[in-house]
């Protein structure tokens, strides 16, 4: 397959679309969301016998189970005419043919090339990124294996007992989650940290007790040139050299995973000990390339492959199975529903599996960094919501702190829940405890209780306004058989191509992330005023003015009495 990569203009301004707010489907489903709105999940189930059965799927090993959203049958079919007339397939196909669908970087958007099998080919500009992809993933292998087989050695010849990922955002939230997602398939006698803080504390905690010697240290960013990034690698650095006396130590016991070969040569890691990815790979769509190194260090490579071939099972599925059957598309837009026609702002993403709790925090990346945009791709400001909150805990815990606003509070909000059948730690009865919340806690969102229900049961009166759930709160349950490098592919994928349908029916440019520069910039200019040889005159807006220079005589007299 080979693509002639259309214009920036013939991408960014689809002309023969009407705005969204235009589209017959979309004014359809806000004059349908008015009739819906009125009804209970109660009436909807007892209406439909069938409704917990007809409103799921089943594919690529995940059952997903959206039954209890405020849906019907129409809702569904109008989401199915606006993706329809939105041509969200065609955008999806021109991902996968390598079109600079990222308008505004001009850029190809090709993480599903990184988990292509090695025998497809993918020519994007005239450069096959296969087989681009599969060579990194042969040193990768190679590498892995060594450190893993002890072969490879630190400067003074003991093999690599500890392994430090050195990055920020993308490059370190996938592989912070993979490997604890995955800790029970990785090689319990190496140990595995991850720094991303620029806050020294995480840096020096992170190699606390750990011994130079026998310690690696991953350099993962994408630009090398993240300013936190390249803080804790120059520590690294240091902090290794001191330790082991010898400057040369480094080339031992340092790599880097990067697409910037200039910036990592001129840092001081040898090329030879950098592993490559590209721009059309972006920071949070990156945990499979090699800024999945340390997982598969973790796991090792053929459990890494599984991974793979779980993503990319999930990529099939996407770009082959109809509307009606597709989970990315319908976990897409009943995002949409929710946010956009029914008005919650947040998701909640529970999922009831201690390995899962960096999930969240990594889909926290993925959904608002990819779809916290103002303006559509042709940056006209648009004039609906875009990216909801997504926020999360693992069950059962945060039944236990936050699920009381969830279930009585005056916000709505749709969580999406995960759990497995087969625990991978089974102990007596813990999963079945574990797995009979997620069950209880959607029941109980849905359906609630009443007064009468409270009454019947015998309710002090006093309490029955307190004790009433009005239920009618949304949720997803996704099933799995039990979690493994495959399924966990799978199921971010499902997530990755969820935000891209947002994305393509808001119009908007889920693959730049203008919004994160204009901090770093202001942080650049005032990072030499905090220093005490710095002028005392500012010259920004009062507040800032006076936190600055709070800021320094606090640090200076350890009163923060100074003259401000
Ligand atoms: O500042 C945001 C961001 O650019 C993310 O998109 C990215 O994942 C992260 O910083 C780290 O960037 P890099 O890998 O280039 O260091």
């Amino acid at each position: 397959m080979n693509v002639r990569p259309r214009l920036i203009e013939e991408i960014a301004t689809p002309m023969t679309t009407p705005p969204l707010l235009e589209q017959p489907a979309w004014v359809a489903l806000a004059a349908h969301r008015d009739e819906v709105k009125s009804r209970h999940l109660r009436e909807l189930f007892d209406e439909d016998p069938t409704r917990g059965l007809r409103y799921h799927r089943q594919a690529v090993g995940l059952y997903f189970d959206f039954s209890k959203n405020l849906i019907t049958d129409e809702t569904l079919s109008l989401f199915a005419q606006l993706v329809r007339d939105l041509k969200v397939e065609q955008r999806r196909d021109a991902m996968f043919a390598g079109e600079h669908i990222n308008v505004s970087q001009d850029r190809a958007v090709l993480h599903v090339a990184l988990r292509m099998p090695k025998d497809r080919t993918l020519p994007v500009d005239g450069v096959d990124v296969v087989a681009q992809v599969h060579h990194v993933l042969e040193r990768m292998t190679t590498f892995a294996n060594q450190v893993r087989g002890g072969q490879w050695r630190g400067h003074t010849g003991k093999p690599i007992k500890n392994v430090v990922n050195v990055g920020i955002g993308g490059s370190d939230l996938g592989p912070v989650m993979a490997y604890e997602a995955l800790r029970h398939f990785s090689m319990r006698d190496l140990t595995f940290r991850f720094v991303s803080n620029v806050d020294a504390t995480d840096f020096v905690e992170a190699v606390y007790d750990l011994d130079a010697e026998e310690t690696l240290f991953i350099i993962s960013s994408k630009t090398f040139g993240t300013l936190e990034t390249l803080t804790n690698a120059t520590s690294a650095r240091r902090w290794l050299v001191e330790h082991l006396g010898d400057d040369t130590a480094v080339a031992k016991h340092f790599v880097a995973v990067s697409t910037n070969a200039e910036k990592v040569a001129a840092f001081g890691i040898d090329v030879a000990n950098m592993f490559e990815f590209w721009d059309w790979v972006g920071g949070r769509y990156s945990m499979e390339s090699a800024i999945g190194l340390s997982t598969m260090i973790a796991i090792g490579p053929e459990n890494f492959y599984e991974m793979l071939a779980g993503f990319h099972a999930m990529d099939e599925h996407f770009r082959s199975a109809p509307f009606e059957e597709n989970l990315p598309m319908l976990l897409g837009v009943l995002a949409v529903w929710n946010h956009d026609f029914l008005g919650f702002p947040t998701v909640g993403v529970m999922p009831y599996d201690q390995y899962l709790h960096r999930l969240p925090a990594y889909l926290q990346q993925l959904t608002m960094e990819s779809n916290g945009k103002h303006v559509t791709r042709s940056g006209e400001r648009v004039a609906y919501e875009t990216g909801p909150i997504y926020w999360g805990e693992p069950g059962t815990n945060g039944q236990h702190s936050f699920y009381q606003l969830i279930h009585q509070g005056t916000t709505t909000v749709p969580v999406d829940f995960i759990g497995f059948a087969n625990s991978l730690n089974p102990l007596d009865d813990h999963h079945d405890i574990l797995m009979s919340n997620i069950f209880a806690q959607a029941q109980a969102l849905a359906f609630g209780k009443t007064e009468e229900e409270l009454r019947s049961e015998g309710a002090d009166e006093r309490t029955v306004p307190h004790r009433v759930m009005e239920g009618n709160r949304p949720s997803n349950v996704i099933l799995a058989t039990e979690l493994s490098p495959r399924l966990l592919g799978s199921l971010i994928a499902l997530y990755e191509h969820s935000v891209f349908v947002q994305g393509v029916i808001w119009d908007i440019d889920s693959f730049d992330q203008w919004g994160v520069e204009l901090g770093k910039q202001l942080a650049v200019t005032i990072i030499p005023e905090l220093t005490s040889d710095a002028p005392t005159k500012l010259a920004h807006d009062s507040s800032t003015n006076a936190l600055i220079t709070y800021y320094r005589s606090l640090k200076e007299n350890g009163r923060g009495d100074g003259d401000f």
